[in-house]
């Protein structure tokens, strides 16, 4: 009998650690904590999208990331080994050089030293019983950040006991809260006070104002082939003769009267401004249809969307007829069958029976239509493109009545013969010089990315605006990732010719067709409509429009915060101050003022010791941020107004300090006294 239970408790001791241990993948963890310097981490792909690979070899699982990158891990102390197998990702160009620690409570427990490509996976394989709090870093290794593809492979805790996989990852849920007051009853003009139109091409342009309604709207000093509709304020018409043109625009109600400035410039420049509008793709993605375009066009309207100056009804990719195979294409089998037409001119799918008759319905609301797609034989989503019928896409999209072309990349990679700045830059020369054939204003936006440093030349090549990154998404590592990682950009972008950090993620997103609250706190998405205000990026609204909620449409109709983006100078904000998590911009406004966006980012991405990279302690709520007179180029008193409020702060000497949440943002007007 002894030796039995002896026998029982000696198994009991050897196998409790295995019964009573858990194994936890990092690649089933909650990703959207990780952060990332560029893209967003994927379980089991590389941060580009690729299978996981090191020097050669594949790994089905783990994480992609991209340096900087940091996860922290609330262990509790109930860890017990962490094993992984980490190095630069094969597709890293050979730039690429990174360093991997893991830290526990503040001390390194492994370092992986400076690792670049072709070198083979380092295997961890760490002791972290005791740990309360493990934090994953991959850093530049001190050369900036460029093709740091990391990946984490096989990465996994052995765990005690039983673990709850989503109390391992930080999150801290928030209520959203309004900043944006209700717009007053009187009327107020918020249009782009700039305009620019080729001479006799359709013109189209509608005074947003918001205020009460019934309103009037009147214009003076009209030029000669305009129109304007008195009761919608939508002008059309058309204007023949070259030069600019210095308009008053008015709109009345029973309350009142507003007054705005309005320059018409007619020749070669147009999307003066940034464009402002929705776009299928973050919401639909391949669920998209012509009802769906349609209800956006109405929602707009009914939000009162358009009084703040939102214009463009955009349709992403999948409109047109998708062969059978996804495969690129032989030449000519792409003229065959229904995709197009005897003569070749391209057919929109069963989803879009009429696109003429939805380009009439969008534009009779007052409002523009956008269309999409690629160089390349096919669209990223395998559909139709346009590789040598360019000439005849162009056409048919004006005969359409599109007023905007998103233009991709995808399936082009197979045409290109090679990665030069001229095979990079070539099918949108092709797209421009057909563009430049139809007798339609169509603005022109390159979407590839960023690649060969895109902001270098897609001016030059006829791009209104031009993708700096890859695709967006609503989580706060990438979103933040890819508009903080704008500064020293701001030297390309200007009226006509803009940065494109992607679209807006706030609002029910989901790419189709299931769709689900961004996943951005609150102020995370202060951040974002701040940010890409600053950045005077495009402002294409993500979200089903025909579900907004009040939250999402106090973000997006904040006048004073899109006038920033609106501005006529254009002049996208310089990152002017970054340090400790705190980041300030600076943008110079056409008044003479100064829009900054003090940001509480967290993370230090300079951080001397690795162990700073990460908020240890329970994460703050708020962070004192000082601007200084001086870090704007200004003297003496400045006044300030909080533009989210809409309300005067007062005036101030060499410096101003505010609170900032976590994740979020004040954004003021700072005005020299004397202006
Ligand atoms: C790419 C673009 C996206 C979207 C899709 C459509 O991924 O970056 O914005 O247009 O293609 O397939």
């Amino acid at each position: 009998m002894r030796k039995i239970i002896f026998t029982v408790l000696l198994t009991l001791v050897f196998y409790f650690p295995f019964i009573n241990s858990q194994t936890i993948w990092l690649d089933k963890l909650d990703l959207s904590s990780m952060s990332s310097g560029w893209n967003t981490p994927q379980a089991d792909k590389s941060i580009a999208g690729n299978p996981l690979t090191i020097a050669g070899q594949k790994f089905d699982r783990g994480v992609g990331t991209h340096s900087i990158s940091t996860f922290l891990l609330n262990l509790n102390g109930k860890g017990k080994r962490f094993t992984a197998e980490v190095g630069l990702d094969d597709e890293a160009t050979s730039q690429g050089s990174v360093e991997f620690y893991i830290i526990g409570d503040k001390k390194i427990l492994w370092k992986s030293g400076v690792m670049r490509k072709n070198d083979s996976a380092k295997k961890v394989d760490i002791d972290i019983s005791k740990i309360k709090k493990l934090g994953l870093l991959v850093t530049d290794a001190g050369d900036g950040l460029d093709y740091d593809h990391a990946d984490w492979c096989n990465a996994k805790l052995e765990m005690t006991g039983n673990v709850n996989s989503t109390s391992l990852v930080a999150s801290i849920k928030h209520k959203p809260y309004i900043l944006t007051p209700n717009p007053s009853d009187k009327p107020r003009i918020n249009s782009a006070k700039v305009f620019g139109v080729r001479p006799g091409h359709p013109f189209l342009y509608t005074i947003a104002a918001t205020g009460k309604r019934p309103m009037t709207f009147d214009a003076e000093y009209l030029p000669v082939g305009l129109l304007l509709n008195k009761k919608t304020g939508i002008i059309t018409g058309m204007i023949n003769k070259e030069g600019n043109y210095e308009v008053k625009l008015i709109a009345k109600n029973s309350l009142g009267k507003a007054e705005s400035k309005f320059k018409i410039s007619v020749g070669n420049t147009i999307c003066l401004t940034p464009p402002m509008g929705w776009n299928s793709w973050n919401c639909w993605a391949e669920a998209v249809d012509a009802d769906k375009v349609k209800a956006a066009a109405d929602a707009m309207v009914k939000t009162g969307l358009i009084n703040h100056g939102w214009t463009y009804i955009n349709i992403d990719d999948c409109w047109a007829i998708k062969p059978d195979s996804h495969v690129a294409m032989p030449k000519d089998s792409l003229t065959s069958g229904d995709q197009r037409d005897k003569d070749g001119m391209i057919n929109a799918n069963k989803k879009f029976p009429d696109m003429p008759a939805l380009t009439k319905y969008v534009h009779d609301k007052g409002l523009k239509i956008g269309i999409y797609s690629s160089p390349g034989p096919l669209t990223c989503a395998g559909y139709t493109a346009c590789y040598q019928h360019e000439q005849q896409d162009a056409e048919r999209f004006a005969e359409w009545g599109f007023d905007y072309l998103k233009y991709d990349w995808c399936s082009y990679g197979n045409i290109a013969k090679d990665k030069t700045l001229e095979t990079y830059q070539e099918p949108y020369k092709v797209m421009r010089s057909a563009l430049d054939k139809v007798d339609r204003d169509i603005v022109y936006s390159l979407c590839q990315y960023g690649m060969g440093e895109v902001w270098k030349w897609g001016d030059s090549v006829g791009g209104n605006l031009w993708r700096t990154t890859g695709d967006i998404n609503d989580s706060w590592s990438n979103m933040s990732g890819i508009g903080f990682n704008q500064a020293g950009h701001e030297k390309y972008s200007g009226p006509g010719h803009w940065n494109d950090p992607d679209m807006l993620v706030v609002g029910l997103v989901g790419w189709g067709p299931s769709l689900h609250p961004t996943r951005l706190t609150p102020d995370e998405q202060y951040t974002h409509i701040s940010l890409w205000c600053l950045l005077d990026a495009p402002l294409l609204i993500g979200c089903d429009l025909s579900r907004i909620d009040k939250f999402t449409l106090s973000l997006l109709s904040n006048d004073e915060v899109l006038a920033v983006d609106q501005d006529p100078l254009g002049k996208q904000a310089s990152r002017i101050f970054n340090e400790s998590g705190k980041q300030i911009w600076s943008k110079d406004m056409f008044d003479g003022s100064k829009a900054v966006g003090l940001f509480y980012t967290g993370v230090d991405n300079k951080a001397k010791d690795p162990a700073d990279y990460f908020n240890w302690n329970k994460i703050p709520t708020k962070e004192k941020i000082t601007l200084t007179a001086s870090e704007l180029g200004i003297t003496g008193k400045f006044k300030v107004r909080d533009l989210w409020r809409q309300r005067d702060l007062g005036t101030f000497k060499d410096k101003y300090t505010a609170e900032v949440p976590y994740h979020g943002v004040i954004l003021i007007k700072v005005t020299p006294k004397n202006k």
